[in-house]
């Protein structure tokens, strides 16, 4: 018998939960015949009409405390205390599971440090993609690969709320509070539809795919909070849709150009036709090509699918590290995104703007607003003949 705490009892925790008790005679086959057991759930909330009350405790310490315990599921969200219990947990010899982006994207590479020192596992499948299979492909399936290219729809919000544009022509503001009512927005907006979140799941992949830790807050990052209707009316016009993507280029000379914002896709593209929720990542190595993930990138039961798979996967490995690690490195590998070619989406605020790009492709106006696309340029030189005469796109080509 393996037995779990869960530290949360929010949408994660109680899917969870659930998905334990659902599946628990399967998951126990793929153990190797150890059960799973919820031995206690940790939250400050009271849950009397819960169907096992006498699970709950508000002392982390009794979890910490219990021998038994050999697996923590940290679905707390947010930095603290979630690092500090994490922290305990495996200092404790306990194996930690978790969901929880922020603090992979911020101490990841100390508690995974502290994970191998202590022959447990810090396994955090769930923290990007939600149930999409993703960090144990990049870690083991793929790892003959040399990784060149991760191009991501990583944030479910941000894509159901692009969906309603561009599919129902609703407004930004609607489609927001209808993503937060099905549950798949953060409590805080922001981090979603600012980029943030998409910020945190590529510096973690890229981590992963590159070995060396990359800092999110060093990567450029754009949200979607100021794409319009008329963006998207003539991206359409040039058979293309706005998306929020997650990008990262990995030279062979280490090198990384790693980005997030909203970007033209060609409705040829694969990742052009990932709506709604759902979440894609594509993954090129120097052996396979290109490799597709698709799936339900938030929600209870997808994000608890992940969840799930790592404490199965820990219950297999329970003193055994399974040494997923990057390393943290002093020197700069960051490609300054200014000198980067690429061609731009342009929504201007005079026809003028026009003529100073040489052959620009015109798209057409919306009133005062001229929109067109430049042939290929560096950002720099981009931005410099730009100047700040209204807003725009990158396309991805
Ligand atoms: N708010 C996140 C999203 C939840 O919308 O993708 C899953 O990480």
């Amino acid at each position: 018998m393996i037995k779990v705490a869960i530290l949360g009892y929010g949408v994660v925790g109680s899917g969870v939960y659930e998905v334990i008790h659902k599946n628990e005679k399967s998951i126990a086959k793929k153990t190797g015949g150890k059960a799973i057991q919820v031995k206690y759930i940790l939250d400050l909330r009271d849950f009397p009409d819960h169907e096992e009350p006498h699970l709950f405790t508000k002392n982390f310490d009794d979890i910490l405390q219990d021998p038994e315990v050999s697996i923590v599921v940290e679905v707390m969200g947010g930095l603290s205390p979630a690092y500090e219990y994490s922290r305990a947990a495996l200092y404790a010899g306990k194996n930690v599971v978790t969901s929880n982006k922020e603090l992979v994207a911020e101490h990841g590479t100390e508690l995974m440090e502290i994970a191998k020192e202590h022959n447990v596992n810090y396994l955090f499948e769930a923290s990007v993609g939600g149930g999409i299979p993703i960090i144990r492909p990049l870690n083991q399936c793929l790892a003959a690969n040399e990784i060149e290219e991760i191009y991501g729809i990583l944030n479910g919000t941000t894509n159901y709320i692009l969906t309603k544009m561009i599919t129902e022509g609703s407004d930004f503001a609607g489609a927001l509070a209808e993503a937060q009512r099905l549950g798949y927005a953060e409590r805080n907006p922001e981090a979603d539809v600012e980029g943030y979140d998409a910020c945190r799941k590529i510096a973690i992949l890229t981590s992963l795919a590159c070995g060396k830790y990359v800092n999110w807050r060093n990567v450029e990052t754009q949200g979607i909070t100021s794409i319009t209707r008329s963006d998207v009316a003539f991206a359409e016009k040039y058979n293309a849709v706005i998306k929020l993507i997650g990008f990262a280029k990995i030279s062979p000379d280490g090198a990384v150009y790693i980005r997030v914002c909203p970007m033209v896709i060609s409705k040829e593209h694969q990742l052009s036709d990932v709506n709604d929720v759902f979440n894609a990542i594509l993954v090129k190595g120097d052996s396979i090509g290109d490799v597709m993930f698709y799936g339900r990138g938030a929600g209870k039961l997808p994000t608890a699918s992940a969840v799930v798979a790592d404490v199965i996967d820990a219950a297999k490995h329970i003193h055994i590290n399974k040494i997923i690690t990057w390393k943290k490195v002093d020197h700069d590998f960051l490609v300054d995104p200014s000198s980067v070619v690429g061609r731009f989406f342009v929504r201007a605020n005079s026809k003028a703007v026009i003529d100073d790009f040489a052959n620009a492709e015109f798209l057409g106006n919306d009133g005062d607003e001229w929109f067109f696309i430049t042939k290929e340029m560096t950002e720099n030189a981009f931005t410099e003949t730009f100047a700040n005469r209204g807003a725009f796109l990158r396309v991805l080509d």
